[in-house]
This record gives C-alpha cells, sequence and structure tokens, in this order.
C-alpha cells in the first residue's frame, strides 16, 4: 500500500502561503490539499482559483518535480468553480455530491478538464450515489469531521464508512485512493489506515507544529 500525505494549507500561515508550500513540500509531503470553501455550502470563506493558480508554480519539489494540488471544493454549485480550479492548476478535484444538483455531470466537467476527480462525503451522508459512479472516479474522500474549518475532533463513525467504502473500491476493481479529511493526528493515523484509508488530509496537526518534517515522519513511521 502507497500512503499518501496531503497538507491541508487552511492552516498555513496565509500570509506567507508560497513559503509555507515549500516548507511543506521539503518536509517530504505527497500531495497538497487546497480546501475551497464559500460562505454558502459550508460556513466559511478562503480562497479561490486565483490562489490556486499563484501556488502552482510552488508546487513542486528542490529537484523541481511537480506536488499534485489536491482541491477539495465546498462550494455549491459545482460545475463553473471546477471547470476554473483545473484551468487554475488543479491535479485533482473533488466535490461533495450533495453540492451538485447532477453529479454524473459534474464528474464528467472535471474528467473533460483532464483532471483527477473524487467524490466526498460528509459525516453523515450516505454512499448509495457510488452505486453508479464509482467506476468513474479516481478518488474517494470520507470527512472526518464536519466540513468548514479546521482543528475539529475526529469523528469516530468515520472508521465504520472508510471500511465501508474500502469494499465498494475492492469490489469495483477500480484503482481508487481512499482519502481521509479532518482530525487526523499521529496519534490515530494508524487506525484510520488499518480501517482501509491510504491517504490522510492534516492540517493543524502539520502546520500547528514548529517542525514539518517531523510531523510527516511520525505520521509515516505510524503507518508501517
Ligand atoms: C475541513 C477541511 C479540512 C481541514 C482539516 O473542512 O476540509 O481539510 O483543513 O483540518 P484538520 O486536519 O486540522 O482537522
Ligand atoms: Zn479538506
Amino acid at each position: 500500500m502507497t500512503y499518501r500525505i496531503a497538507p491541508s494549507i487552511l492552516s498555513a500561515d496565509f500570509a506567507r502561503l508560497g513559503e509555507e508550500l515549500k516548507n511543506v513540500i521539503a518536509a517530504g509531503c505527497d500531495w497538497i490539499h487546497f480546501d475551497v470553501m464559500d460562505n454558502h455550502y459550508v460556513p466559511n470563506l478562503t480562497f479561490g482559483p486565483m490562489v490556486c493558480s499563484a501556488l502552482k508554480a510552488h508546487a513542486k519539489t528542490a529537484a523541481g518535480l511537480a506536488v499534485p494540488i489536491d482541491v477539495h471544493l465546498m462550494v455549491q454549485p459545482v460545475d463553473a468553480l471546477a471547470a476554473a480550479f483545473a484551468d487554475a492548476g488543479a491535479d485533482l478535484i473533488s466535490f461533495h455530491p450533495d453540492a451538485s444538483g447532477h453529479v454524473h455531470r459534474s464528474i464528467q466537467v472535471i474528467k473533460a478538464k483532464g483532471c483527477q476527480v473524487g467524490l466526498v462525503f460528509n459525516p453523515a451522508e450516505p454512499l448509495e450515489v457510488l452505486d453508479w459512479v464509482i467506476e468513474d472516479l479516481d478518488l474517494i474522500l470520507v470527512m472526518s469531521v464536519n466540513p468548514g474549518f479546521g482543528g475539529q475532533s475526529f469523528i469516530e463513525s468515520s472508521l465504520r464508512k472508510i471500511e465501508a467504502v474500502r469494499r465498494r473500491i475492492t469490489a469495483s476493481g477500480k484503482d481508487i485512493r481512499l482519502e481521509v479529511d479532518g482530525g487526523i493526528k499521529v496519534e490515530n493515523i494508524h487506525r484510520v489506515a488499518a480501517a482501509g484509508a491510504d491517504t490522510f488530509v492534516a492540517g493543524s496537526a502539520i502546520f500547528g507544529q514548529p517542525d514539518y518534517r517531523a510531523v510527516v515522519q511520525a505520521m509515516r513511521a505510524a503507518l508501517k
């Protein structure tokens, strides 16, 4: 299993975003998680495609290798902004099915732009839509907090949801990543991986510490 760690820049210092990206990439992260909030689907407001576009040039290792930008759209409606983020350099774009009037169409909009596509499930959101679209997905993101804010506590029932999603991915026979977002820490990452997750978003756990590398290494050690 290849595990991926995706720091959420929601908890970074917004006055120094380019430098924060550079530091967290130097710390050995795999993806950059970019939380887009619209003060409508969620009660908070963050950044738009122009910020993504400005950061794209910084999303690479010191050796020049690109680090994927994992855009998590917490917006309603979905399609126009998804397309704008694709144009702004997003590599993966995930959206909440309950924020789209036409989930299948939103998936196709993202794929047509050449991006990987994911669906995001809130803690109380059922998984049934996967019966109809799982073949089209590259990623399924399970929220382990209610979306809108960093620094919340991990919701335990999401472990059962991760297990249920893992069963669906296995049954599909497809290569789909299972990402988890919210309240992930060095202390619980092992349990979350044991439930079936392979990609871990962490905001406050990484950016809340002075030494990002130490946190990323401790997470990798906990995953061994
Ligand atoms: C919450 C966001 C998360 C958030 C996670 O709505 O989707 O990505 O940054 O923050 P932590 O890791 O602090 O729970
Ligand atoms: Zn997120």
